[in-house]
């Protein structure tokens, strides 16, 4: 092994997301990846500094977010927060893991977003149904499916009423189960964000990866 190869969070997120499924605590790893990122040990992880695409293209379908309470879920380094925040909506971005909520901080000193230490599976109640935009990229498939209808539920909990949300995970194919991460989502997994009072409108569409189709998830509470 080079030592690039030592650099790489992939493989650190293959090896840390392994055990710390076995072990059974489904966020661990994602604190002990980006704590190693921050030691400046393996390179940063998911880091782009551009909002991801369709959340992108939904900020502008939403027009002005003046008066609007947003929630980015997962936030990591805060591109989408920051997109959101800019678009005029009063933002709240948080993270499970403390070391990515620094880096964010530290990547955005001047910013409007308020980022936050938080876990989707144990939401703060003043969280819970506050927001009128909610923006959720490949979070809930960063846990293993023995938490998944928690997941969901949270990120349905954190809607207003009236409000709406963007989910995006990636298509789980037909080869059947995957070890993770990602552990990814298929329609009957997606549809479950749906339901009881939530309309929910799901496409497939291309990803930033050649190899892979997201599921864009539209909610609306209604
Ligand atoms: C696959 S990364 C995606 C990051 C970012 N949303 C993006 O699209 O680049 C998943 C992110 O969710 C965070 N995360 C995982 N489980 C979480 C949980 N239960 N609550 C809040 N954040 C969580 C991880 O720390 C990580 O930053």
């Amino acid at each position: 092994m080079t030592d690039s190869d030592d650099r790489s969070w992939p493989r650190a997120a293959d090896r840390l997301g392994r055990d710390a499924a076995a072990g059974g605590d489904p966020t661990r790893w994602v604190e002990e990846l980006w704590s190693s990122a921050e030691r400046d040990e393996i390179e940063t992880p998911w880091d782009r500094s551009d909002p991801f695409p369709d959340v992108a293209r939904r900020i502008t379908e939403l027009g002005p977010g003046v008066g609007g309470r947003a929630v980015v879920v997962g936030a990591a380094l805060g591109a989408d927060a920051e997109a959101i925040a800019r678009a005029g909506w009063d933002t709240v971005a948080f993270d499970v893991s403390p070391a990515a909520v620094r880096l964010a901080r530290q990547r955005y000193p001047d910013s409007d977003v308020d980022y936050r230490i938080g876990d989707l599976l144990d939401l703060p109640e003043d969280l819970v149904g506050a927001f009128d935009l909610v923006v959720e990229v490949f979070t809930v498939q960063s846990m293993p499916p023995t938490v998944r209808d928690r997941a969901i539920e949270g990120i349905r909990g954190l809607i207003a009423a009236d409000g709406s949300a963007i989910v995006v995970q990636y298509v789980r194919g037909d080869a059947g189960a995957d070890d993770g991460p990602p552990w990814m989502l298929d329609r009957t997994e997606m549809e479950m964000f749906g339901g009881d009072g939530i309309d929910i409108d799901l496409e497939v569409r291309p990803s930033p990866r050649a190899d892979q189709q997201i599921w864009v998830a539209t909610l609306r509470r209604t």
